[in-house]
């Protein structure tokens, strides 16, 4: 794919899509996703969730996985000299069209990785780069109530940050041995309940940034 910046200007381009030369000729809007999994394990059911739930997504959506283990602590102090790594935090979602969030739940709530992310690229005051972006939320985990709460929570803290979220339907997911198959796909059992999901998010998402 070779990306193309023709009569806008390099900021629009990062803000609302970018244009992916379509091999069948043409061009391709894409709507671009910002991918935050809220586990930095290396076997994380959720990051394997993402990636397999993108597959499902239809070819005018990219999505890009945005790295949050390697942020420092939040800390005040640093608002107006922010880190690197914090900037590039900030770029991606500001360039993004919307957000996917895949989360477990850690003691009823949400990882302190995530919540440190989030607290990141919401400041400082008046320079948070998360209004306004449609969000997915769903998680997986061992427990029987599938991140029902840290879900919630999380619903809590992006309504603050007038990030709209999906409301229906709701993905409390717990992972079990056919959940996945052996290439790391959805397994055919819970596919097709996926796909539904995927083409409503997608339908959500498309909506949102129309209005
Ligand atoms: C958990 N786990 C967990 N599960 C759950 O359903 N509800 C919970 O409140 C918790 N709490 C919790 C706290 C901490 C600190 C850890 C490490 C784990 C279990 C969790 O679902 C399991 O470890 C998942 O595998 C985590 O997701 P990833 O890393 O596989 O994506």
């Amino acid at each position: 794919m070779v990306l193309h910046i023709t009569g806008r200007s390099a900021s629009q381009l990062s803000t609302i899509e970018a244009l992916l030369f379509c091999p069948k000729g043409g061009f391709m809007s894409q709507t671009v996703i910002a991918v935050i999994v809220g586990s930095l394990r290396k076997d994380s059911y959720n990051r394997k969730l993402a990636d397999a739930l993108t597959r499902l997504a239809p070819p005018e959506f990219t999505f890009k996985h945005i790295e949050i283990g390697d942020l420092p602590l939040y800390n005040q102090d640093d608002d107006a000299n922010q880190a690197p790594t914090v900037q590039r935090l900030k770029d991606a979602i500001r360039s993004a069209d919307g957000l996917l969030f895949v989360t477990p739940e850690y003691n009823r709530s949400i990882p302190g990785v995530l919540k440190n992310a989030i607290d990141h690229a919401s400041r400082p005051p008046g320079q948070s780069v998360w209004g306004g972006k449609p969000a997915g939320i769903l998680g997986i985990s061992i427990g029987q109530i599938g991140t029902a709460l840290a879900q919630q929570h999380l619903r809590n803290v992006l309504a603050f940050l007038d990030v709209p979220t999906i409301g229906q339907p709701e993905m409390f997911l717990q992972v079990n041995e056919n959940f996945f198959d052996a290439d790391g796909n959805i397994g055919q059992g819970s596919k097709a309940f996926f796909q539904g999901w995927m083409d409503r998010y997608v339908a959500w998402v498309k909506q949102h940034i129309a209005g």
